[in-house]
């Protein structure tokens, strides 16, 4: 088999942490990434003796910063050629109603979101230009379709400008031989899913009733996102788990058989 480098941003915790264990897992290398560096090495240790000291590296990046961006290709790609990268760090809606939200947190979510997913491609494919080759994918999320919903308006301006730089500037890249798409991992119990259902305007318990009907483990999407990325051959590409099809099934199973992915227990613990 022939084994990638899979560089991901925002891979300490969550969907980013369950995609480099689903890559590992399929004999892979992988480096890990995030702004705190004692976090960063903690979880870089620790899959590596779940896995193979050789197969993972970690590094400190903020994506906020196209200069740490720069440092984390240089870095991972002097460990080892990268191959694919994928731009997944992200900060949650905060569930605010927009005209409470302060000047600062408009910032931070739209620099994290937005301006971290366009560092990221910028450099990766710079890189990968240079390279001949290479792989990029951007992390989409509610509202990139256009839906609407109180208290993700911030959030949803983000992820909807992801899809639309996404796919722009996969039309416009001059590098055929580099692909470029976006990952749509449906709604995943981790961190920044259970921050926003605590403070969801209309309340967790309604949150919680949905969630169990269309949520899932990071167990259960992230193998299937990192499946899907080694297969893909093609760019302006959406990789998508939670279909209209499946929701529509999710919804109408609903009625005849409860699922529990979404305990309160959950909400008692921010991390996962
Ligand atoms: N969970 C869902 O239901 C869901 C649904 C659709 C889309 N998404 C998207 O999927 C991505 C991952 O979400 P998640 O639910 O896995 O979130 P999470 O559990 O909160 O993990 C977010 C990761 O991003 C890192 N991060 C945050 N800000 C960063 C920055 N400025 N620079 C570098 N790393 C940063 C965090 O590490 P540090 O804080 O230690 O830096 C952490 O590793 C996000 O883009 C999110 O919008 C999630």
């Amino acid at each position: 088999m022939n084994s990638k480098h899979i560089v991901i941003t925002g891979s300490t915790r969550g969907i980013g942490l369950g995609m480099a264990r689903a890559f590992l897992s399929m004999g892979h290398v992988v480096s890990v990434s995030g702004r705190h560096r004692e976090l960063v090495n903690a979880v870089a240790r620790k899959l590596q003796n779940e896995f193979s000291p050789e197969k993972v590296a970690g590094f400190v990046v903020d994506v906020t910063a196209p200069r740490s961006v720069d440092q984390l290709w240089l870095k991972a790609s002097l460990w080892k050629p990268v191959d694919i990268w994928i731009n997944n760090a992200g900060i949650g809606p905060s569930g605010e109603l927009f005209h409470h939200i302060y000047p600062e947190e408009i910032d931070e979510v739209i620099h994290t979101n937005l301006t971290g997913v366009i560092n990221g491609t910028r450099v990766a494919y710079l890189h990968m230009k240079q390279q001949g080759a290479g792989a990029i994918y951007n992390m989409e999320g509610f509202g990139s379709d256009g839906r609407t919903m109180p208290g993700m308006t911030l959030y949803g301006t983000t992820k909807r400008a992801v899809r639309y730089f996404t796919h722009s500037f996969a039309k416009e890249m001059v590098e055929k031989k580099v692909l470029l798409g976006t990952l749509s991992p449906g709604m995943v119990v981790t961190g920044l899913l259970l921050e926003s259902v605590k403070k969801a305007p209309a309340g967790p318990q309604q949150s919680i009733r949905i969630f169990n009907i269309l949520a899932d483990r990071v167990e259960t999407v992230a193998p299937f996102l990192a499946r899907k990325i080694l297969e893909n051959q093609k760019t302006d590409v959406r990789i998508a788990w939670l279909t209209k099809w499946k929701i529509f099934f999710r919804f109408f199973r609903s009625f005849f058989r409860k699922r529990a992915v979404f305990f309160n227990d959950d909400l008692n613990s921010s991390q996962n």
